[in-house]
């Protein structure tokens, strides 16, 4: 049986004696990074920098949201803007490996300027078990690579600190809420954003409609679980798909893009179910998600794919 407050007390002293020096972490604002940065931030105190990294691939309010939590629990941070140079590296790019190596590989060479302005040694990363088990850790097969680990390059020089590569979602949330952690029922995001729910090219206006699609399906589904109307489920956001079809606008033809909704029910991530979201809230995220990008999409599927055979997100 996993005991939270006993793995923060080992956690914080095993850190203390591993990390001789300054270290840094790429602090995203979900569950894992937020409670990796507490725990070293508890060990190290201001030795810790936490860096939010903008790649333009973030939700809706995020900026604003992450650092007033970073005060809030004492951790030692810095926003570093980077929008122009993710969209730039990934000009032209669809691949969804190539895209997520780039951004990996970005995201660790900004992190190594970090690392020289702060003169740290060490750099401390969220991974959790699934993340390095599904990117081909031991004998199986490379699903995807996923952001921290697969991406990373072998020549990084910085030594690398994961306090929580051995336990699983379900065990963080756990500890999350033992630290205070105000994100512990956040859902999961995944660490090259809303890069890999954009399907094809990542442009500015493809980012901007699925960022304002997310936040949608967030609200509505947050405010009908709210309301009792429906279980909330574990993951729940949108994917941007580079089809057009033909809608109708008053009595215009429009030709718009199609927007997914994805939402799952899982305990680790592993294996997921997908949601059974009662028909009136879908129509709901529909309709506002249509009349909010009236130019843009005209058409609202909905996935009703488990993981396996499918996996959570499109990419
Ligand atoms: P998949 O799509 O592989 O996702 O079924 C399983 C869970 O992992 C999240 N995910 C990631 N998390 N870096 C992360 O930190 C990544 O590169 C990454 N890719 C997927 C996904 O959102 C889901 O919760």
């Amino acid at each position: 049986m996993f005991d939270p407050e006993k793995f923060i007390e080992e956690k914080i002293s095993e850190l203390g004696e591993q990390i001789e020096g300054k270290a840094i972490i790429g602090a995203s604002g979900g569950v894992d990074s937020t409670v990796a940065a507490v725990l070293v931030s508890r060990a190290i105190k201001e030795n810790l920098m936490a860096v939010y990294v903008d790649t333009g691939f973030m939700r809706k309010g995020e900026t604003e949201f992450v650092s007033n939590m970073l005060r809030e629990l004492n951790v030692n941070f810095k926003v570093y803007d980077a929008e122009n140079e993710y969209f730039e590296a990934l000009k032209g790019v669809s691949d969804p490996e190539e895209k997520r190596k780039i951004i990996g590989e970005k995201f660790i060479r900004n992190f190594e300027q970090v690392a020289k302005d702060e003169t740290a040694e060490y750099l401390v990363q969220g991974t959790i078990a699934p993340d390095w088990i599904e990117s081909g850790g031991g004998l199986r097969d490379t699903i995807k690579s996923h952001h921290n680990v697969g991406a990373l390059p072998k020549d990084i020089g910085l030594k690398l600190v994961e306090p929580l590569r051995d336990i699983y979602k379900d065990e963080v949330r756990k500890v999350a809420r033992k630290l205070g952690v105000p994100v512990a029922e956040r859902q999961p995001f995944p660490g090259p954003g809303l890069a890999i729910r954009i399907i094809g090219e990542c442009t500015p206006e493809a980012t901007d409609t699925i960022r304002e699609a997310c936040a949608i399906v967030e609200e509505e589904i947050d405010s009908a679980s709210e309301k009792g109307e429906m279980e909330r489920p574990w993951q729940y956001f949108a994917v941007l798909l580079p089809v057009k079809s033909v809608g109708v606008q008053g009595d215009v033809r429009a030709y718009g893009y199609t927007i997914v909704v994805r939402s799952v029910q899982s305990v680790d991530g592993m294996t997921a179910a997908y949601s059974k979201i009662p028909h009136n809230v879908l129509e709901r995220i529909s309709t506002r998600i249509t009349n909010t990008m009236k130019d843009k999409v005209n058409r609202i599927v909905y996935d009703i794919t488990n993981k396996p055979p499918a996996t959570i997100e499109w990419e």
